[in-house]
Parts: structure tokens; C-alpha cells; sequence
């Protein structure tokens, strides 16, 4: 079939490639140690199951608006301003399938055919396609490994074209877990508003932060409240990745332009997820906070387990739950690149990672710390075989 030319400006995901390779490994009884994953280990609270449980009893399962029920708009803003001291009103909150949803109808509704579209490096793969199927021109930001690979005003402001339309921030970052400096992101935040740039922050993340630091959201600072987009999701936070709810918090203008959007794709996301998000934005919050003691208590351990491995080298992240490890010493001993080491890992040793090209950079891999604390004893253990057999020129 002849396929039309947007499809071929993008390609599937590397990290679900990686998840069905791990898979089907699986599938045929390999004992794999799988480290790709980018979902919370957790299960969905109680609360909020039970929130949806009660949905479907009382027929709760009916269109709805577009963008979201008024009740669980209000408890976005609600919650958002809690948390950051954002004052956005329910006019300004759209509710989307999902944040990865939020940012294909951002990104469709600012990207114009040949626009520049600037993404910090390392990224998340699917900014880069998101801004290619828009018909955006990609710009890479190279972030420094030795700085933790964190966006700076005087990196962004290197990068600036006559064309550049937008930038997509994500804070704390998937796949680094760098965390851009609350300053600084104000400085990027004013740099991008002084030259017309719509500044897009993912914030799927921003309440995984480490070493005491507080959630911080440019979505507090009205002075950018016309360029800054908020995108938003419950997936992490909530361990509630398979429900498919995230949000955009912007101006009214946007919003219509979602609106638009969506009425013709999706329409309004699943009436019971609704009801669980409510009750996960307006019940107990223990269970986020339980989440990330955990997650900082594996932080620890991975981060030294992969520092104490004779040839890799990893900067701590600052939030998030995915350590992205230096192998490039690797590439002297017969490995070619970050996807070769990635394949070879998961034949030879039965660990799955996600390779840096995914992520724009070929010196390194993602290891999500999202799995208990045995597994990732037994992948380390793993990948420090593996480095070690690398010098006994094993390699098949
Ligand atoms: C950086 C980042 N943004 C957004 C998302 C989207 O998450 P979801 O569509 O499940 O809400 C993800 C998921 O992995 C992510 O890593």
C-alpha cells in the first residue's frame, strides 16, 4: 500500500522495540532482567480502582465532554496549584488519552510545516517524532554529561533559529533524570517568550525529585502564561500508566486549538480513567510519596552498583527513576555503538536496556529503576559480568 509521506518522517518507538524483543525472549522461557520498562513496578492504588469500580456500577460510562469532565478539571488546577502555586483556571485545562497525547495536540497545534522545533539532548524518543509528523524541523540542544545534562538559557540561546517556534523542556528528564535549575528555568522560560517561542514542559515527572527538592512548575510564573504550555499526566505519579489520562495547562487560545483537535481523533478520554483520576488528584496522597522513597532508596543502589563497575560511569539523577549510565569505554573492546552493547547485553546476559540513540546520544543506556530492589541487584550483577567478559574477548 502506498502510505502517505508523513508516516515515513517517523519510526517506532526504540523502547518498545527493546520491551517486544525482551518479550519474546520471555515468551520462550529466558530469564530476563528487564530494565527498559518506563512505568512505576506499582500497582494503581486501591482508591483510585475503586474509583472506577463505582464508575462502571453506576453507569458512569457515557460520553463526556471532550476535554474532560468540569469536575476532574477543577481538581487539575486544584491540584497543580497546590503543588506549585499555579492559579490556572478550568477554561485553561484540557484533558487528554494520556501526556503523550497532551504533547502530539500541543505540538499540532503550534508546529507549522517547516518551523524549528528545539529538543534538549538527551530526549525522550517521542518529542522528535511528535515534532517530524507535525512537519517540524528537528534541533538538537546538546546538554553536557560532565553539567548532569542539564538545559541551560546560554545552551538554548546557541541553538535559536529565525524559525525556531518551539522548545519542549522536560524536567525532570526522561531518560537522564536531570532536573533544569528553578532559575535557570525561568531564565529559558523569558528567553523563549522575548523571541516568540512557545516553551512546552513536560512535567510527567515533576513529582519524582530527590535530596529534599521541592516540584517546581513554570506554570507558577504568570508572566509566561501566554508561551508556556504545561503538559501533564497521571500515568507516573499514579502508577496508572495503562489508564491513559494527562493534561494541558495553557492559554484559553491553545486550549480551542486542542479542542479542535481532539473532537476529531479522540474525543473525550475513557469516562471511568476520568473518575479514577479524580480520586487520585482529590484522595490520600500517601501513595505518591511512598513511591518515591522507594524509588530514592533504588537510586542509591543503582547508581553506586553501576559506579563500582570497572568501565561505566553514571551522574546521579536528580529525579524520575531512570539512571542513563556512560558505556562509550565499551566501544575499545569490540563494542560498535549504544544500540550494539544494548542487543548483546540482552542476547549474552539477559538484561534489557534501552540504547542512547533512542535518546539521541550513542554513548550511553537507560536503566529504569522502576523494579524492586532484587532485580536490580541481579541486573547489575549481570552487566558487571558482562563488562568484564568483554576483556576475555568472548565476544561471539
Ligand atoms: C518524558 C515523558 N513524557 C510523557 C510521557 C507520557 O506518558 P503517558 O502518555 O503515559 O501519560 C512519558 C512516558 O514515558 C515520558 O517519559
Amino acid at each position: 500500500m502506498k502510505l502517505a509521506g508523513r508516516v515515513s518522517r517517523i519510526s517506532l518507538s526504540q523502547t518498545m522495540e527493546v520491551n517486544d524483543k525482551a518479550l519474546q525472549m520471555r515468551a520462550r522461557g529466558v530469564d530476563i532482567v528487564d530494565f527498559g520498562a518506563g512505568e512505576p513496578d506499582f500497582p494503581t492504588p486501591d482508591n483510585v480502582k475503586r474509583a472506577a469500580v463505582r464508575a462502571i456500577e453506576s453507569n458512569f460510562t457515557r460520553y463526556t465532554a471532550i476535554g474532560g469532565t468540569p469536575e476532574l478539571r477543577k481538581a487539575i488546577v486544584q491540584s497543580h496549584a497546590r503543588l506549585f502555586g499555579s492559579s490556572y483556571d478550568v477554561g485553561e485545562c484540557f484533558v487528554n488519552v494520556g501526556g503523550k497525547h497532551s504533547i502530539f495536540n500541543t505540538v499540532s497545534a503550534v508546529v507549522d510545516n517547516g518551523d524549528d522545533v528545539i529538543i534538549p539532548t538527551p530526549y525522550w524518543v517521542s518529542f522528535a517524532d511528535i515534532a517530524r509528523y507535525a512537519g517540524g524541523r528537528t534541533i538538537f540542544a546538546d546538554t553536557s554529561e560532565a553539567e548532569g545534562f542539564r538545559l541551560t538559557a546560554k545552551l538554548l540561546e546557541k541553538s535559536l533559529t529565525p524559525k525556531t517556534r518551539l522548545l519542549i523542556a522536560n524536567s525532570p528528564s526522561n531518560p537522564s533524570g536531570a532536573v533544569i535549575d528553578d532559575e535557570e528555568f525561568v531564565r529559558i522560560a523569558a528567553l523563549c517568550r522575548d523571541r516568540g517561542i512557545v516553551l512546552l514542559s513536560d512535567e510527567c515527572y515533576s513529582r519524582f525529585l530527590y535530596d529534599g527538592n521541592r516540584p517546581f512548575s513554570l506554570g507558577s510564573h504568570r508572566e509566561f502564561k501566554d508561551t508556556v504550555v504545561v503538559c501533564g499526566s497521571l500515568s507516573k505519579t499514579y502508577a496508572m500508566t495503562g489508564w491513559r489520562i494527562g493534561y494541558v495547562l495553557g492559554p484559553k487560545d491553545l486550549i480551542l486549538a486542542v479542542q479542535k483537535i481532539q473532537s476529531h481523533s479522540t474525543s473525550n478520554p475513557s469516562s471511568i480513567a476520568q473518575k479514577a483520576a479524580f480520586e487520585a488528584l482529590t484522595g490520600p496522597q500517601d501513595s505518591v510519596d511512598m513511591m518515591l522513597a522507594e524509588y530514592a532508596k533504588r537510586r542509591e543502589f543503582v547508581v553506586k552498583g553501576l559506579n563500582s563497575i570497572p568501565g561505566i560511569h553514571c551522574t546521579s539523577p536528580g529525579g524520575a527513576f531512570y539512571a542513563y549510565p556512560n558505556i562509550s569505554s565499551s566501544f575499545k573492546r569490540g563494542i560498535k555503538d549504544s544500540l550494539d552493547f544494548s542487543a548483546r547485553l540482552l542476547q549474552n546476559a539477559h538484561v534489557a536496556v534501552v540504547p542512547g540513540a533512542a535518546f539521541g546520544t550513542s554513548e550511553h543506556i537507560r536503566i529504569s529503576y522502576a523494579t524492586s530492589l532484587e532485580e536490580l541487584d541481579r541486573g547489575l550483577k549481570r552487566i558487571r559480568d558482562f563488562m568484564v567478559g568483554l576483556d576475555s574477548k568472548t565476544l561471539p
